[in-house]
């Protein structure tokens, strides 16, 4: 049985206030932030994605000088692969909620100029930017009609749009599954779906190509190419859980059991896994790439 369950447990994290003053969300960080993970994102996520973000940026046919604004950013790895592409006189911008994983993409350097915000009322004149990139960020945003047509508002006429998402069935492989399986030790399944459906509400969605290329027709894109591609990610089994907490379920988890219970979890899924996988681990993910562009103005 599960240490957390509907019912008698809470699905929510830090829904009470030792305070009465304070409301109970305000004592906490909210747990589906990447502040707390943006170290470990920009030591362990972060070099694994820069391929796919190079792929990514090849996609918009960036020419040396341009405007790009990267949705999104983290750790500012897509930012920094537009901006090797542009050169020293293209403009990048990467724009991002989590201030901590900012500072992460600030630390990197490489060029880009970075600003704290999600994709709603953006601080940029219509037509600003030529390209847009958003590499694994759709899937996050709660309403992605109204996000759209924001960053279509900011894309000149022209001006391309490029994004990924993780593809069909990505969290079926053997090691997300046994990882799973151990965290549902400790909370419910359905607790823990729900967490991942607040964070990441598209993820399955945006996974099936089809459906992502309609959501993009439907913004307004035109021409719009889809691909699934297949990468391969070699790290160590520790590097590799690692790269798992810092998932919006790890995450969940992580506020809802006391750090005495965290500890008993890390502790029973490294044994776990010590069992099951070599202490290197190749992990095959199949990501999904698309591009289109805004059409001119007729
Ligand atoms: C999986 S990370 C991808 C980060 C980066 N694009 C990369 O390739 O490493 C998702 C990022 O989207 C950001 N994010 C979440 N909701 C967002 C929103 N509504 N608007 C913009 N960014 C958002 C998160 O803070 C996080 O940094």
């Amino acid at each position: 049985m599960p240490i957390f369950h509907r019912g008698k447990g809470e699905a929510e994290p830090s829904t009470t206030s030792s305070r009465p003053d304070v409301p109970a969300h305000a004592e906490e960080p909210d747990w589906r932030s990447f502040d707390s993970v943006a170290e470990t994102y920009a030591r362990v996520m972060a070099p694994n994605f820069s391929k796919i973000a190079t792929d990514l940026v090849g996609l918009l046919g960036a020419s040396p000088g341009q405007r790009v604004l990267d949705v999104g950013t983290g750790t500012g790895v897509a930012a920094r692969a537009a901006k090797a592409a542009l050169g020293d006189g293209g403009v990048v911008v990467g724009i991002d909620p989590s201030v901590g994983m900012l500072r992460m993409a600030a630390v990197a350097g490489g060029g880009p100029s970075y600003a704290a915000s999600t994709s709603i009322d953006l601080p940029f004149a219509d037509g600003t930017f030529d390209h847009l990139l958003g590499n694994f960020v759709m899937a996050f945003f709660p309403d992605y009609r109204t996000a759209l047509f924001e960053l279509l508002r900011i894309l000149r006429p022209g001006g391309r749009v490029a994004v990924t998402a993780w593809g069909p069935g990505e969290d079926q492989d053997e090691l997300r599954t046994t990882w799973r399986r151990v965290a549902e030790e400790f909370a419910e399944h359905d607790i823990l779906e729900d967490a991942a459906q607040r964070a990441i509400p598209w993820e399955r969605k945006f996974g099936d190509r089809n459906e992502l290329k309609d959501v993009l027709h439907d913004a307004g894109l035109r021409d719009i190419w889809t691909e699934l591609r297949d990468y391969r990610f070699d790290s160590s089994r520790e590097d590799w859980l690692a790269s798992r907490e810092v998932t919006p379920v790890a995450r969940f988890l992580k506020q809802m059991l006391s750090d005495e219970y965290w500890d008993v979890f890390r502790t029973r899924v490294r044994a776990v896994f010590a069992e099951q996988f070599p202490d290197r681990i190749n992990d095959f993910r199949d990501a999904v790439l698309a591009v289109g562009h805004k059409p001119s103005a007729s």
